[in-house]
């Protein structure tokens, strides 16, 4: 058997011991998400170290374990905590998890992150919900030998966000009148933000938001073959022409102010998943 499909195994057997629960949905909280896993009942909560192959969380605003319960009657498992290229893991590691959940029974993923906002309509802690994405990290998570047992060779990429979803997700803002947009969300390697130059050529590419997380979660995700929700957080203005320095404290800051919002707005999702 393929390597890959033997660790997920090795994983998915260590997380059994801890929870017999076969999850639904599976979430990834961005920075500024932790509310949103306190909302999870009957939860068990599964470090990321007792899992093997989950690499070691080194961020401070991330949690780093899987929680498992239910969520408005949805059995859920939520990664409090991701990890990210610009920590050093390679494009596999990030997305271990991803083969990991769906492995699991995971049949839809909800990706949240912290973002730079590029479009001018745009205001601090603004959600908005990934509308399509595209890949400036300069690696993919697929690259090297495929195990056709996970995925193709040459996934489609037409609709990676799935439209039903992005739909329910829309009107259930509307609803509950929280501001919701869409947008295009382009990801770097990051770990520094990026110039004015910078900023104004993602922008000309048709891109509204910028980070450096989420892309090869999805990617994996779509070549998994699950249905993918994603929203941003719009954590700071990222104009080029009146570009302040970043502070990633005050970032953090409105991170929390969007996420408590989000973590509002995705439990509704779920209670109306069987529509779509
Ligand atoms: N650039 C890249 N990543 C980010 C930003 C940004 O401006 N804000 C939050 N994450």
């Amino acid at each position: 058997m393929h390597e890959l499909r033997s660790k997920i195994e090795e994983a998915v057997r260590a997380i059994r011991r801890h929870s017999a629960r076969s999850p639904r949905v599976g979430i990834i909280l961005g920075t500024g998400l932790g509310g949103l896993a306190a909302q999870i009942e009957s939860s068990q909560a599964i470090p990321y170290a007792s899992v093997p192959y989950f690499p070691a969380s080194t961020v401070e605003s991330h949690a780093g374990q899987l929680v498992c319960g239910k969520l408005r009657g949805v059995d859920v498992i939520a990664m409090e905590g991701r990890f990210h290229f610009y920590e050093g893991y390679s494009m596999q590691e990030v997305t271990f998890p991803v083969r990991v959940m769906r492995a699991l029974g995971v049949e839809i993923l909800i990706v949240t992150n912290a973002a730079g906002g590029m479009n001018p309509h745009h205001d601090l802690a603004d959600l908005v919900i990934i509308e399509d994405h595209i890949n400036l990290m300069g690696d993919n998570p697929l690259r090297g030998p495929n195990d056709a047992a996970l995925g193709p060779r040459f996934p489609d990429m037409s609709h990676p966000y799935d439209r039903p979803l992005m739909a329910l997700a829309q009107q259930t803002a509307l609803e509950l009148g929280i501001p919701c947009r869409k947008g295009v969300f382009v990801a770097v390697a990051g770990p520094n933000l990026e110039t004015r130059a910078e900023y104004r050529m993602l922008r000309s590419m048709g891109a509204d938001l910028v980070g450096m997380s989420t892309v090869p979660e999805v990617i994996v995700a779509a070549h998994a073959g699950l249905r993918v929700l994603g929203f941003s957080i719009v954590t700071d203005l990222c104009l080029p022409d009146a570009l302040e320095p970043a502070d990633i404290k005050q970032i953090i800051e409105v991170a929390g102010r969007g996420g408590e919002r989000l973590s509002r707005l995705i439990p509704h999702i779920l209670e109306k998943l069987e529509q779509v």
